[in-house]
């Protein structure tokens, strides 16, 4: 049986990262799970998004993947260290690879991150991006009503293109020359964020540099899949399947199949 690499959201946005770990490492099996019944992730407390993930977690140890990718920043801010410290395989978050990316590309200094409100208020960009360059200028903010235009499957929608040229107006000021999209969702605005922000600043999404760093992980652990069969990815979500599979479908460009997972232990708040 061929170890797969499990990559969770709070989701359709984690597949953002999926596209690209398919796309770099071609023989890879993806297991994902995008938890539509309980998304947005962004508003909700700490502890609660520490419960989803850790419950996600254990619904993907049952198909034994050899890691474990959060793909979701709101759940990295908050669960990384906790979801490491309870299993055996490797776990990724996208936090790091993104702000990697960021002082990969920036030249002024002067970095933006757009996240959600957990993301934002844990000031986990700032810190990643201090950690390794203390001179850069970090300026944040949090977007709210970006990840549900994009989980009801409308940012192709000239609303969505009013909406985030009006929420981002207030950053065009700051002279930037680059933005990190720091949650997973927000590539699918990214024709919409470029138009908003204007061609001088480089929009940094993570998923690039977090499949890179799965890619250097496996291969160094000498777990880089072997079949030159073509794998067959599996797709789970606690919501509506239709729905999702539509959206997934027409971000990966691909035919998928969903399996609908509905959680027993009511949770919703
Ligand atoms: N895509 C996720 C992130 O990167 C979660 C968004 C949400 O559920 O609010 O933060």
């Amino acid at each position: 049986m061929q170890h797969a690499i499990a990559i969770l959201d709070s989701g359709v946005g984690g597949l953002t990262v999926a596209k690209e770990v398919m796309r770099q490492l071609p023989r890879e099996k993806v297991v994902y799970f995008g938890d539509t019944a309980r998304t947005p992730y962004g508003p909700r407390p700490a502890e609660q998004v520490i419960q989803f993930t850790r419950q996600i977690v254990d619904y993907l140890l049952q198909y034994k993947p050899k890691m474990i990718v959060i793909a979701c920043n709101t759940a990295t801010a908050v669960a990384l260290e906790d979801i490491r410290s309870r299993v055996s395989v490797p776990v990724v978050g996208v936090i790091h690879p993104g702000a990697r990316a960021a002082i990969k590309t920036t030249r002024s200094g002067r970095v933006g991150v757009i996240g959600t409100e957990g993301t934002i208020r844990s000031g986990a960009y700032e810190t990643a991006l201090r950690e390794i360059s203390p001179q850069l200028q970090v300026v944040s903010m949090a977007c709210p009503s970006f990840v549900p235009i994009v989980e009801q499957g409308r940012y192709e929608d000239d609303i969505a293109r009013e909406e985030v040229k009006h929420v981002l107006r207030p950053f065009r000021e700051e002279h930037l020359d680059c933005l990190i999209l720091g949650c997973t969702h927000y590539p699918y605005l990214t024709g919409a964020i470029r138009e908003a922000m204007g061609p001088s600043v480089a929009l940094i999404s993570s998923a690039d540099e977090t499949a890179r760093e799965i890619s250097t992980i496996l291969y160094h652990n000498g777990q880089l899949a072997q079949s030159n069969q073509e794998p067959v990815h599996q797709f789970f979500c606690s919501g509506d399947p239709h729905l999702f599979r539509s959206i997934a479908q027409s971000w990966l460009k691909e035919e998928i199949q969903v399996t609908p997972v509905v959680w027993r232990v009511p949770t919703i708040s």
